[in-house]
Protein backbone atom coordinates (compact mmCIF):
# COMPACT_ATOMS: atom_id res chain seq x y z
CA UNK A 1 0.00 0.00 0.00
CA UNK A 2 1.57 3.46 -0.71
CA UNK A 3 2.26 5.18 2.13
CA UNK A 4 2.93 8.33 1.06
CA UNK A 5 1.33 11.18 2.10
CA UNK A 6 -0.96 13.57 0.07
CA UNK A 7 1.61 16.15 -0.08
CA UNK A 8 4.28 13.94 -0.88
CA UNK A 9 2.50 11.84 -2.98
CA UNK A 10 3.57 11.86 -6.80
CA UNK A 11 1.33 13.52 -9.14
CA UNK A 12 -1.51 11.67 -11.26
CA UNK A 13 -0.01 11.17 -14.86
CA UNK A 14 -2.75 12.15 -17.54
CA UNK A 15 -3.05 11.10 -21.26
CA UNK A 16 -5.11 12.79 -23.31
CA UNK A 17 -6.97 10.96 -26.08
CA UNK A 18 -7.85 13.24 -28.85
CA UNK A 19 -6.35 17.11 -29.10
CA UNK A 20 -9.47 18.87 -30.83
CA UNK A 21 -11.50 21.61 -29.30
CA UNK A 22 -11.79 20.00 -26.12
CA UNK A 23 -8.55 17.52 -25.62
CA UNK A 24 -6.43 21.13 -26.09
CA UNK A 25 -8.62 23.21 -24.00
CA UNK A 26 -7.64 20.03 -20.79
CA UNK A 27 -3.89 20.30 -22.28
CA UNK A 28 -4.02 24.48 -21.63
CA UNK A 29 -5.60 24.53 -18.12
CA UNK A 30 -3.26 21.61 -17.10
CA UNK A 31 -0.25 23.58 -17.95
CA UNK A 32 -1.12 26.47 -16.11
CA UNK A 33 -1.71 24.14 -12.90
CA UNK A 34 0.76 25.38 -10.27
CA UNK A 35 3.92 22.71 -9.71
CA UNK A 36 2.32 21.08 -6.51
CA UNK A 37 -0.67 19.70 -8.50
CA UNK A 38 -2.23 16.51 -8.29
CA UNK A 39 -2.28 16.00 -11.81
CA UNK A 40 0.54 16.13 -14.94
CA UNK A 41 -0.09 15.81 -18.29
CA UNK A 42 2.51 13.10 -19.72
CA UNK A 43 0.94 12.20 -23.53
CA UNK A 44 -1.03 13.62 -25.78
CA UNK A 45 -2.81 11.04 -28.70
CA UNK A 46 -4.22 11.82 -31.66
CA UNK A 47 -4.15 10.67 -35.22
CA UNK A 48 -1.19 12.24 -37.43
CA UNK A 49 -0.31 14.15 -34.06
CA UNK A 50 2.81 16.19 -35.45
CA UNK A 51 0.22 19.00 -36.78
CA UNK A 52 -1.09 19.29 -33.57
CA UNK A 53 2.31 20.28 -31.48
CA UNK A 54 2.04 23.30 -29.70
CA UNK A 55 5.22 25.18 -27.86
CA UNK A 56 2.91 25.72 -24.22
CA UNK A 57 3.21 21.91 -23.60
CA UNK A 58 5.81 21.03 -21.30
CA UNK A 59 8.74 19.29 -23.40
CA UNK A 60 8.35 15.83 -21.35
CA UNK A 61 5.04 15.78 -22.43
CA UNK A 62 5.23 12.53 -25.06
CA UNK A 63 3.37 12.95 -28.48
CA UNK A 64 1.64 9.84 -30.06
CA UNK A 65 -0.51 8.64 -32.96
CA UNK A 66 -0.35 5.25 -31.49
CA UNK A 67 -3.12 4.54 -29.26
CA UNK A 68 -1.98 1.05 -28.59
CA UNK A 69 1.40 2.80 -26.83
CA UNK A 70 -0.19 5.11 -25.10
CA UNK A 71 -2.62 2.86 -23.39
CA UNK A 72 0.11 -0.02 -22.42
CA UNK A 73 2.13 3.52 -20.77
CA UNK A 74 2.41 4.38 -17.27
CA UNK A 75 -0.40 6.79 -17.39
CA UNK A 76 -2.48 6.96 -14.80
CA UNK A 77 -5.58 8.19 -15.96
CA UNK A 78 -6.64 8.43 -19.49
CA UNK A 79 -8.56 11.00 -20.21
CA UNK A 80 -10.93 10.52 -23.92
CA UNK A 81 -12.03 13.47 -25.87
CA UNK A 82 -12.07 11.84 -29.62
CA UNK A 83 -15.42 11.71 -29.10
CA UNK A 84 -18.26 8.35 -30.92
CA UNK A 85 -18.59 4.74 -29.93
CA UNK A 86 -15.58 3.25 -31.68
CA UNK A 87 -12.68 3.03 -31.37
CA UNK A 88 -13.41 5.05 -28.19
CA UNK A 89 -15.19 2.03 -26.13
CA UNK A 90 -12.43 -0.31 -27.11
CA UNK A 91 -10.00 2.29 -26.13
CA UNK A 92 -11.92 3.11 -22.79
CA UNK A 93 -12.54 -0.37 -22.08
CA UNK A 94 -8.69 -1.55 -22.42
CA UNK A 95 -7.96 1.40 -20.01
CA UNK A 96 -10.19 0.26 -17.13
CA UNK A 97 -9.33 -3.53 -17.57
CA UNK A 98 -5.33 -2.00 -17.08
CA UNK A 99 -6.46 -0.62 -13.54
CA UNK A 100 -6.02 2.92 -15.12
CA UNK A 101 -9.41 5.63 -14.18
CA UNK A 102 -10.89 7.77 -17.23
CA UNK A 103 -12.77 10.54 -17.94
CA UNK A 104 -14.65 11.35 -20.42
CA UNK A 105 -16.92 14.06 -22.09
CA UNK A 106 -18.43 11.60 -24.43
CA UNK A 107 -22.32 11.47 -23.94
CA UNK A 108 -23.16 9.41 -27.06
CA UNK A 109 -20.69 6.44 -25.52
CA UNK A 110 -21.70 7.12 -21.47
CA UNK A 111 -25.36 6.94 -22.97
CA UNK A 112 -25.06 3.83 -24.51
CA UNK A 113 -22.41 2.18 -22.31
CA UNK A 114 -22.46 3.90 -19.47
CA UNK A 115 -23.86 1.35 -16.75
CA UNK A 116 -21.28 -1.58 -18.65
CA UNK A 117 -17.79 0.84 -18.22
CA UNK A 118 -18.83 1.99 -14.72
CA UNK A 119 -19.04 -2.09 -13.89
CA UNK A 120 -15.44 -2.64 -15.53
CA UNK A 121 -13.78 0.37 -13.30
CA UNK A 122 -15.01 -1.23 -10.46
CA UNK A 123 -14.09 -4.15 -10.89
CA UNK A 124 -10.68 -3.00 -11.77
CA UNK A 125 -10.37 -0.97 -8.92
CA UNK A 126 -10.29 2.54 -11.27
CA UNK A 127 -12.98 5.13 -11.80
CA UNK A 128 -14.80 6.52 -14.97
CA UNK A 129 -16.19 10.21 -14.78
CA UNK A 130 -18.05 12.02 -17.09
CA UNK A 131 -18.95 15.61 -15.79
CA UNK A 132 -18.32 17.01 -18.79
CA UNK A 133 -20.92 14.50 -20.90
CA UNK A 134 -24.07 17.00 -19.63
CA UNK A 135 -24.45 20.74 -19.94
CA UNK A 136 -20.59 20.70 -20.03
CA UNK A 137 -19.04 23.35 -17.65
CA UNK A 138 -22.61 23.20 -15.50
CA UNK A 139 -21.40 20.92 -12.39
CA UNK A 140 -24.66 19.31 -12.57
CA UNK A 141 -23.39 15.53 -12.97
CA UNK A 142 -22.06 15.79 -9.73
CA UNK A 143 -24.97 18.11 -8.03
CA UNK A 144 -27.16 15.18 -9.04
CA UNK A 145 -24.71 12.51 -7.57
CA UNK A 146 -23.75 14.57 -4.95
CA UNK A 147 -25.01 17.71 -3.79
CA UNK A 148 -28.62 16.29 -3.58
CA UNK A 149 -27.58 12.52 -2.79
CA UNK A 150 -29.98 13.26 0.29
CA UNK A 151 -33.19 13.38 -1.57
CA UNK A 152 -35.19 11.02 -3.91
CA UNK A 153 -35.16 12.72 -7.31
CA UNK A 154 -38.30 11.94 -9.17
CA UNK A 155 -37.94 14.50 -12.41
CA UNK A 156 -35.32 15.92 -14.22
CA UNK A 157 -36.06 18.70 -17.28
CA UNK A 158 -33.86 20.81 -18.96
CA UNK A 159 -32.68 22.48 -22.30
CA UNK A 160 -29.54 20.76 -23.11
CA UNK A 161 -28.45 21.61 -26.22
CA UNK A 162 -27.29 24.77 -27.36
CA UNK A 163 -27.37 24.85 -31.21
CA UNK A 164 -31.40 24.26 -30.75
CA UNK A 165 -31.37 26.87 -28.45
CA UNK A 166 -29.24 29.21 -30.61
CA UNK A 167 -31.28 28.43 -33.16
CA UNK A 168 -34.82 28.97 -31.86
CA UNK A 169 -34.46 31.94 -30.17
CA UNK A 170 -32.88 33.00 -33.55
CA UNK A 171 -35.93 32.26 -35.05
CA UNK A 172 -37.83 33.60 -32.46
CA UNK A 173 -35.59 36.91 -32.12
CA UNK A 174 -35.14 37.85 -35.77
CA UNK A 175 -38.31 36.16 -37.71
CA UNK A 176 -36.22 34.27 -39.49
CA UNK A 177 -36.73 30.70 -41.08
CA UNK A 178 -34.96 27.59 -39.79
CA UNK A 179 -33.02 26.96 -42.54
CA UNK A 180 -31.36 30.81 -42.32
CA UNK A 181 -31.19 30.17 -38.46
CA UNK A 182 -29.23 26.74 -38.93
CA UNK A 183 -26.93 28.31 -41.70
CA UNK A 184 -26.47 31.40 -39.46
CA UNK A 185 -25.64 28.56 -36.50
CA UNK A 186 -22.72 26.71 -38.51
CA UNK A 187 -21.01 30.87 -39.59
CA UNK A 188 -20.93 31.28 -35.52
CA UNK A 189 -19.54 27.62 -34.95
CA UNK A 190 -22.58 26.97 -32.77
CA UNK A 191 -23.75 23.75 -35.37
CA UNK A 192 -21.43 21.39 -37.05
CA UNK A 193 -21.53 20.31 -40.87
CA UNK A 194 -24.18 17.77 -40.22
CA UNK A 195 -26.69 19.22 -37.35
CA UNK A 196 -28.74 15.97 -37.42
CA UNK A 197 -27.74 14.97 -33.93
CA UNK A 198 -28.11 18.71 -32.43
CA UNK A 199 -31.82 19.52 -34.32
CA UNK A 200 -33.55 16.11 -34.32
CA UNK A 201 -32.83 15.77 -30.83
CA UNK A 202 -30.17 13.08 -30.21
CA UNK A 203 -27.78 15.12 -28.36
CA UNK A 204 -29.75 16.07 -25.85
CA UNK A 205 -31.50 12.44 -25.80
CA UNK A 206 -28.29 11.02 -24.55
CA UNK A 207 -27.55 13.89 -21.90
CA UNK A 208 -31.12 12.57 -20.69
CA UNK A 209 -30.19 9.06 -20.55
CA UNK A 210 -27.17 10.15 -18.50
CA UNK A 211 -29.34 12.43 -15.74
CA UNK A 212 -32.12 9.59 -15.46
CA UNK A 213 -29.33 7.59 -14.48
CA UNK A 214 -27.49 9.76 -12.08
CA UNK A 215 -30.68 11.57 -11.44
CA UNK A 216 -33.55 8.92 -11.23
CA UNK A 217 -31.60 6.04 -10.70
CA UNK A 218 -33.03 4.49 -13.99
CA UNK A 219 -31.19 2.93 -16.58
CA UNK A 220 -33.12 3.71 -19.70
CA UNK A 221 -31.32 3.03 -23.72
CA UNK A 222 -31.15 6.03 -26.21
CA UNK A 223 -33.36 4.34 -28.56
CA UNK A 224 -36.58 3.92 -26.04
CA UNK A 225 -36.66 7.83 -25.76
CA UNK A 226 -39.30 9.49 -28.27
CA UNK A 227 -37.27 11.97 -30.15
CA UNK A 228 -38.88 15.23 -32.32
CA UNK A 229 -36.67 17.32 -34.51
CA UNK A 230 -37.04 21.45 -34.65
CA UNK A 231 -36.67 21.45 -38.20
CA UNK A 232 -40.44 22.16 -38.71
CA UNK A 233 -40.54 25.47 -36.40
CA UNK A 234 -40.92 28.51 -38.07
CA UNK A 235 -41.11 32.53 -36.86
CA UNK A 236 -45.42 31.80 -37.40
CA UNK A 237 -44.82 29.58 -34.21
CA UNK A 238 -43.53 32.22 -32.09
CA UNK A 239 -46.05 34.63 -33.27
CA UNK A 240 -48.77 32.38 -32.25
CA UNK A 241 -46.84 30.90 -29.26
CA UNK A 242 -46.77 34.64 -27.49
CA UNK A 243 -50.65 34.86 -27.72
CA UNK A 244 -50.44 32.13 -25.73
CA UNK A 245 -48.03 33.79 -23.21
CA UNK A 246 -45.94 31.57 -24.30
CA UNK A 247 -42.52 30.74 -26.41
CA UNK A 248 -40.67 27.36 -27.81
CA UNK A 249 -37.52 25.78 -26.57
CA UNK A 250 -36.43 21.98 -26.81
CA UNK A 251 -37.37 20.42 -23.92
CA UNK A 252 -35.99 17.02 -22.37
CA UNK A 253 -37.48 15.57 -19.47
CA UNK A 254 -37.45 12.69 -17.50
CA UNK A 255 -39.99 11.61 -14.71
CA UNK A 256 -39.49 8.51 -12.95
CA UNK A 257 -43.33 7.58 -11.99
CA UNK A 258 -45.41 4.32 -11.41
CA UNK A 259 -42.61 2.20 -11.98
CA UNK A 260 -42.10 3.53 -15.29
CA UNK A 261 -39.91 6.51 -16.74
CA UNK A 262 -41.84 9.07 -18.95
CA UNK A 263 -39.15 10.56 -21.21
CA UNK A 264 -39.59 12.62 -24.26
CA UNK A 265 -37.41 15.31 -26.23
CA UNK A 266 -39.21 18.00 -28.15
CA UNK A 267 -39.46 21.31 -29.00
CA UNK A 268 -42.29 22.53 -26.81
CA UNK A 269 -44.37 25.63 -25.34
CA UNK A 270 -42.91 27.03 -22.19
CA UNK A 271 -44.52 30.00 -20.57
CA UNK A 272 -42.94 33.56 -21.34
CA UNK A 273 -41.91 34.00 -17.62
CA UNK A 274 -40.75 30.56 -16.44
CA UNK A 275 -36.80 29.67 -16.58
CA UNK A 276 -36.84 27.54 -19.32
CA UNK A 277 -37.94 31.08 -21.60
CA UNK A 278 -35.05 32.63 -19.81
CA UNK A 279 -32.44 30.52 -21.27
CA UNK A 280 -31.36 32.47 -24.58
CA UNK A 281 -28.60 31.97 -26.75
CA UNK A 282 -26.16 28.65 -26.12
CA UNK A 283 -26.89 28.63 -22.64
CA UNK A 284 -28.27 25.10 -20.82
CA UNK A 285 -30.54 24.60 -17.98
CA UNK A 286 -31.29 21.51 -15.84
CA UNK A 287 -34.18 21.52 -12.94
CA UNK A 288 -34.49 18.64 -10.96
CA UNK A 289 -37.76 17.88 -8.64
CA UNK A 290 -36.75 16.16 -5.56
CA UNK A 291 -39.68 14.68 -3.20
CA UNK A 292 -38.19 16.43 -0.22
CA UNK A 293 -36.20 19.07 -1.88
CA UNK A 294 -37.80 20.50 -4.26
CA UNK A 295 -36.91 22.25 -7.30
CA UNK A 296 -33.20 23.52 -8.30
CA UNK A 297 -31.72 24.91 -11.16
CA UNK A 298 -28.66 24.68 -12.80
CA UNK A 299 -27.71 26.41 -15.78
CA UNK A 300 -25.01 28.13 -17.62
CA UNK A 301 -22.50 27.36 -21.05
CA UNK A 302 -23.95 23.65 -22.21
CA UNK A 303 -20.33 23.77 -24.83
CA UNK A 304 -17.63 25.36 -25.45
CA UNK A 305 -14.04 24.36 -24.93
CA UNK A 306 -13.00 26.20 -21.89
CA UNK A 307 -16.39 25.21 -20.34
CA UNK A 308 -16.10 21.93 -20.92
CA UNK A 309 -12.01 21.32 -20.10
CA UNK A 310 -13.20 23.11 -16.56
CA UNK A 311 -15.63 19.93 -16.21
CA UNK A 312 -13.20 17.75 -17.50
CA UNK A 313 -10.42 18.95 -14.86
CA UNK A 314 -12.98 18.90 -11.86
CA UNK A 315 -13.40 15.24 -12.71
CA UNK A 316 -9.10 14.74 -13.14
CA UNK A 317 -8.76 16.59 -9.67
CA UNK A 318 -11.41 14.38 -8.12
CA UNK A 319 -9.22 11.35 -8.74
CA UNK A 320 -6.80 12.68 -7.42
CA UNK A 321 -8.33 13.81 -3.89
CA UNK A 322 -9.36 10.21 -3.78
CA UNK A 323 -13.22 10.68 -4.60
CA UNK A 324 -13.05 8.24 -7.50
CA UNK A 325 -16.23 9.43 -9.60
CA UNK A 326 -18.38 6.69 -9.95
CA UNK A 327 -16.65 3.75 -9.22
CA UNK A 328 -15.76 4.18 -5.63
CA UNK A 329 -18.91 5.20 -4.54
CA UNK A 330 -21.23 3.13 -2.46
CA UNK A 331 -23.59 1.25 -5.09
CA UNK A 332 -26.34 3.03 -5.78
CA UNK A 333 -29.35 0.51 -7.32
CA UNK A 334 -30.50 1.80 -10.53
CA UNK A 335 -33.16 -0.03 -11.93
CA UNK A 336 -34.00 -0.89 -15.74
CA UNK A 337 -37.46 0.02 -16.09
CA UNK A 338 -40.33 0.64 -18.77
CA UNK A 339 -39.69 3.96 -20.84
CA UNK A 340 -42.92 5.77 -22.40
CA UNK A 341 -43.14 9.33 -23.71
CA UNK A 342 -46.59 9.16 -23.06
CA UNK A 343 -46.86 12.47 -21.17
CA UNK A 344 -50.29 14.24 -20.84
CA UNK A 345 -50.31 17.33 -21.43
CA UNK A 346 -52.31 20.42 -23.44
CA UNK A 347 -51.28 20.57 -26.94
CA UNK A 348 -50.51 23.24 -29.33
CA UNK A 349 -50.74 22.02 -33.07
CA UNK A 350 -50.17 23.93 -36.23
CA UNK A 351 -51.77 23.56 -39.02
CA UNK A 352 -50.87 24.52 -43.22
CA UNK A 353 -54.13 23.83 -45.11
CA UNK A 354 -55.10 25.16 -48.85
CA UNK A 355 -58.07 26.42 -47.55
CA UNK A 356 -61.18 25.86 -48.21
CA UNK A 357 -65.08 25.57 -46.32
CA UNK A 358 -65.12 22.33 -43.71
CA UNK A 359 -61.32 22.15 -42.80
CA UNK A 360 -62.08 23.21 -39.22
CA UNK A 361 -65.10 21.09 -39.17
CA UNK A 362 -62.66 17.92 -40.06
CA UNK A 363 -60.02 18.57 -37.73
CA UNK A 364 -62.82 18.67 -34.84
CA UNK A 365 -64.32 15.56 -36.04
CA UNK A 366 -61.16 13.82 -35.89
CA UNK A 367 -60.18 15.02 -32.84
CA UNK A 368 -63.52 14.18 -30.92
CA UNK A 369 -63.16 10.54 -32.57
CA UNK A 370 -60.78 10.47 -30.12
CA UNK A 371 -62.25 12.34 -26.86
CA UNK A 372 -59.97 15.47 -27.25
CA UNK A 373 -61.46 18.77 -26.70
CA UNK A 374 -60.28 22.11 -28.64
CA UNK A 375 -59.64 24.66 -26.22
CA UNK A 376 -58.68 27.62 -28.72
CA UNK A 377 -58.25 28.64 -32.52
CA UNK A 378 -55.76 30.98 -33.33
CA UNK A 379 -55.76 32.99 -37.29
CA UNK A 380 -53.63 35.51 -37.95
CA UNK A 381 -54.73 37.46 -40.93
CA UNK A 382 -52.52 38.03 -43.82
CA UNK A 383 -51.77 34.81 -45.09
CA UNK A 384 -51.95 33.06 -48.29
CA UNK A 385 -55.15 31.32 -49.07
CA UNK A 386 -52.79 28.35 -51.03
CA UNK A 387 -50.53 27.55 -47.44
CA UNK A 388 -52.71 29.26 -44.59
CA UNK A 389 -51.17 28.65 -41.22
CA UNK A 390 -53.74 28.29 -38.30
CA UNK A 391 -53.25 27.03 -34.95
CA UNK A 392 -55.54 24.57 -32.30
CA UNK A 393 -55.12 24.09 -29.20
CA UNK A 394 -56.03 21.18 -26.99
CA UNK A 395 -57.38 20.92 -23.89
CA UNK A 396 -54.96 18.33 -21.58
CA UNK A 397 -54.50 14.77 -23.19
CA UNK A 398 -52.28 11.91 -23.47
CA UNK A 399 -49.86 11.82 -26.25
CA UNK A 400 -50.76 8.44 -26.90
CA UNK A 401 -54.57 9.68 -27.88
CA UNK A 402 -53.37 12.57 -29.80
CA UNK A 403 -51.52 10.47 -31.81
CA UNK A 404 -53.72 8.46 -32.91
CA UNK A 405 -55.96 11.42 -33.78
CA UNK A 406 -52.92 12.72 -36.00
CA UNK A 407 -53.01 9.65 -37.79
CA UNK A 408 -56.48 10.34 -38.75
CA UNK A 409 -56.03 14.05 -39.37
CA UNK A 410 -52.94 13.21 -41.84
CA UNK A 411 -55.28 11.49 -44.26
CA UNK A 412 -57.43 14.63 -45.14
CA UNK A 413 -56.50 15.89 -48.28
CA UNK A 414 -56.21 19.66 -47.55
CA UNK A 415 -52.78 19.40 -45.37
CA UNK A 416 -50.07 21.63 -47.41
CA UNK A 417 -47.12 20.00 -44.56
CA UNK A 418 -47.10 17.79 -42.31
CA UNK A 419 -48.65 18.99 -38.74
CA UNK A 420 -46.42 20.60 -36.32
CA UNK A 421 -47.57 19.66 -32.62
CA UNK A 422 -45.91 20.36 -29.44
CA UNK A 423 -46.92 19.95 -25.78
CA UNK A 424 -47.60 23.70 -23.71
CA UNK A 425 -46.08 22.66 -20.51
CA UNK A 426 -47.71 25.60 -18.23
CA UNK A 427 -47.85 23.29 -15.68
CA UNK A 428 -45.46 20.03 -15.70
CA UNK A 429 -41.92 22.62 -15.48
N1 LIG B 1 -16.83 20.87 -28.05
C1 LIG B 1 -17.71 20.99 -27.03
O1 LIG B 1 -18.19 22.08 -26.74
C2 LIG B 1 -18.11 19.77 -26.24
C3 LIG B 1 -18.98 19.94 -25.15
C4 LIG B 1 -19.34 18.82 -24.38
C5 LIG B 1 -18.84 17.57 -24.73
N2 LIG B 1 -18.01 17.45 -25.83
C6 LIG B 1 -17.53 16.11 -26.15
O2 LIG B 1 -16.11 16.11 -26.07
C7 LIG B 1 -15.56 15.18 -27.00
C8 LIG B 1 -14.54 15.91 -27.88
O3 LIG B 1 -15.21 16.96 -28.57
P1 LIG B 1 -14.40 18.08 -29.37
O4 LIG B 1 -15.37 19.18 -29.64
O5 LIG B 1 -13.12 18.40 -28.70
O6 LIG B 1 -14.11 17.32 -30.75
P2 LIG B 1 -13.00 17.67 -31.82
O7 LIG B 1 -12.63 19.10 -31.77
O8 LIG B 1 -13.46 17.11 -33.12
O9 LIG B 1 -11.72 16.84 -31.33
C9 LIG B 1 -11.59 15.45 -31.46
C10 LIG B 1 -10.11 15.15 -31.64
O10 LIG B 1 -9.96 13.75 -31.68
C11 LIG B 1 -9.23 13.40 -32.86
N3 LIG B 1 -9.74 12.12 -33.34
C12 LIG B 1 -11.00 11.83 -33.73
N4 LIG B 1 -11.11 10.54 -34.08
C13 LIG B 1 -9.88 10.01 -33.91
C14 LIG B 1 -9.34 8.71 -34.12
N5 LIG B 1 -10.09 7.69 -34.56
N6 LIG B 1 -8.02 8.51 -33.88
C15 LIG B 1 -7.26 9.51 -33.43
N7 LIG B 1 -7.69 10.77 -33.20
C16 LIG B 1 -9.00 11.01 -33.45
C17 LIG B 1 -9.51 14.50 -33.85
O11 LIG B 1 -8.46 14.57 -34.79
P3 LIG B 1 -8.63 15.35 -36.19
O12 LIG B 1 -8.24 16.77 -35.91
O13 LIG B 1 -7.73 14.64 -37.11
O14 LIG B 1 -10.09 15.22 -36.60
C18 LIG B 1 -9.56 15.73 -32.94
O15 LIG B 1 -8.28 16.27 -32.72
C19 LIG B 1 -16.76 14.60 -27.76
O16 LIG B 1 -17.16 13.40 -27.15
C20 LIG B 1 -17.85 15.67 -27.56
O17 LIG B 1 -19.15 15.14 -27.64
C21 LIG B 1 -17.64 18.52 -26.57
Amino acid sequence: MDQASPATAPALKVAILGFGTVGSAVARILADQPASSPLKLSHVFNRNVERKRVAWVADDVRWSSDAEQVLASDADIVVELVGGIDPAHDWIARALTAGKSVVTANKKLIAKHGPELTALARKHGGAISFGASVAGGVPVIDALQEGLAGDQLYKVCGILNGTCNYILTKIENEGVSFDSALEDAKRAGFAEADPTDDVDGYDARAKLVILSRIGLKGIVQPEQIPCMSIRSIGAVDFTYSHELGCTIRQISRAERRDGHIYASVQPALVPIDSPMAHITGSLNLVLSSGKYGGQTAFSGHGAGGHSTAVAVVSDLLDIARGRFGDAARPQVAADVLPVTGNFASEYYLRFTVRDRPGIVAAIANALATHSINIDALLQKPGFNKDALPFVVTLEHCPAEQLEAAMRDIRKLDFLVHEPLTMPILTKEL
